[in-house]
């Protein structure tokens, strides 16, 4: 990450002692400190409901610092510094006599950048900017980051931008898909834009599928009940795979202006066909994961994790074929799948191209011969082209040869984790990787009929082993086409 100069902002935290503060936010901040010391004076503000003491919330924050950094970015000393910026307070979030405690820390150094968090449940997003709406703690340098999901529906969002828009005005909202911080998804951007060999092929004249998976061996730990309101089509899919294949499909901007950007993912957005009625059973297929090994431990099922209804339905894996209905992307489907409890944690993009028109030699053409280009987000970043070469020796025999384009491999130093290049994003006021409205709204739009049918219906979601790839439905739903989910290098 570039070196920058020392930051000097404000951060409230809300949701401070939460799972995503202490497993992400907190650990990104730190290593943001490492990168760019922040300027003495810089506050970051934890808030919780029942925090209690500087000390003990402290000695939390270190150890959870230990558990989720690479053991090379701890260090003590800067632990010590970066601890001096840590501040907390209890208060209660839907409560505004309970925000004075912020009025301490927040009364002086009005001009500098104050970022308000949100790291809660979206239904307290109202509350918390009603209540620093009327206690003037909203400053005109003020950005709030509204975590995902926002809301649970198209109306539920809607009615939050609503609300919203009466305390900041659209350039200081920030809504984080912290998969757009990922590095090999702005490097895909480049990969794209700046290569006239892949522009040239991007398209249903070359591209025959894209597949887009996001695949977690962990199960819902300990966010059961979040989980149960949630499912995995509001958790990952309305979100972040719907975002990642806007980035694959969304035409060049002109420039990398956030809204010009914002633009072209939006139009991508509209272009995706409708799901209705039949095309849903038929397109989207719903899993739940039960009892099962996942890399030698044996896991429990969904509902019998903390807070999960004995006969819930709720989905912990999807798998959908979506059709981008436009010039470049006619007949090319996009199978996104997602799920929990599979065997390990992954992202994955891979472009499969069409197969050459006619095969000149006599060597069989073996099944999975077509050109691939596989995206790899984590668990290590490497984008790698599959092309066919020949095999040493006397004859032609065609194999598949791997050219690995992997930015690591050339030496480059650490790359900056996804909440912490966003972190700086906010703080710096650049919106390029954070939704706009109307992105968020039509997200929803699409995704909404999927829920309304779900509700409807009475089957519930197909069962599948933990440390499986998923339930049958998921395999057949490529199958069906003729075609076979990539199992990468991973598995
Ligand atoms: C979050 C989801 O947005 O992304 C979690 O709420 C999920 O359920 C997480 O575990 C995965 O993020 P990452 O970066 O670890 O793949």
């Amino acid at each position: 990450m570039k070196e920058s100069s020392n930051l000097l902002f404000d951060l409230v935290l809300f949701g401070g002692t939460g799972d995503l503060a202490m497993r992400k936010l907190l650990p990104a901040l730190y290593q943001l400190y490492r990168t760019s010391p922040f300027q003495s004076g810089t506050r970051i503000i934890a808030v919780g409901r029942s925090i209690v003491s500087r000390d003990t919330f402290l000695s939390r924050v270190r150890d959870k610092l230990k558990q989720h950094l690479p053991e090379a970015s701890w260090d003590q000393v800067s632990w010590q510094q970066f601890a001096k910026h840590l501040h907390c307070v209890t208060i209660e979030a839907d409560k505004t006599e309970s925000y004075r405690e912020l009025f301490p820390l927040l009364s002086d150094e009005q001009d500098r950048p104050r970022v308000f968090y949100l790291s809660t449940h979206s239904s307290l997003y109202t509350p918390i900017a009603s209540s620093l709406g009327a206690l003037d703690l909203i400053t005109p340098q003020a950005r709030v980051v509204l975590e995902k999901p926002i809301g649970r529906d198209l109306d539920s969002a809607r009615a939050i931008s609503g609300q919203m828009s009466n305390y900041f005005s659209e350039d200081q909202i920030y809504r984080i898909d912290h998969y757009l911080g990922k590095e090999t998804v702005q490097n895909l951007l480049v990969l794209r834009f700046a290569n006239p060999l892949f522009e040239s092929l991007w398209n249903h004249h070359y591209i025959d599928h894209i597949q887009i998976t996001i695949s977690e061996s962990i199960g819902v730990e300990g966010r059961g009940e979040f989980y149960e309101e949630t499912g995995a089509l509001r958790d990952i899919v309305q979100n972040h795979l719907l975002q990642l294949l806007c980035i694959l499909a969304m035409e060049p901007p002109p420039n990398i202006e956030p809204d010009r950007i914002r633009d072209e993912k939006l139009k991508v957005l509209y272009a995706l066909q409708p799901l209705q009625a039949d095309d849903i059973s038929r397109n989207v297929v719903r899993g739940q994961y039960i009892a099962g090994n996942v890399g030698g431990k044996l896991c429990p099922a969904y509902t019998e994790e903390e807070g999960v209804a004995e006969q819930s339905n709720i989905e912990t894996f999807v798998a959908m074929r979506v059709l981008i209905d436009n010039m470049r992307w006619s007949g090319v489907p996009f199978y996104l799948r997602t799920g929990k409890r599979l065997p390990n944690r992954s992202c994955e993009i891979v472009v499969h191209f069409k197969d050459v028109p006619h095969w000149i030699f006599d060597a069989p053409r073996g099944q999975l011969m077509n050109n691939q280009l596989v995206i790899t987000l984590q668990p290590d970043e490497s984008i790698t082209l599959r092309l066919c070469g020949k095999r040493l020796g006397p004859g032609i025999d065609v194999r598949t040869v791997d050219l690995n384009l992997n930015p690591k491999s050339r030496g480059n130093k650490r790359s900056a984790d996804a909440y912490e290049r966003l972190l700086l994003d906010v703080i710096k006021g650049d919106q390029t990787l954070f939704l706009r409205q109307d992105e968020l709204e039509q997200a929803w739009r699409w995704i909404d009929p999927i829920l309304a049918d779900w509700d409807r219906s009475s089957s519930p979601p197909e069962l599948y082993a933990s440390g499986s790839w998923g339930p049958a439905g998921s395999t057949l739903l490529l199958a069906k086409d003729g075609r076979l989910w990539h199992e990468g290098v991973n598995t």
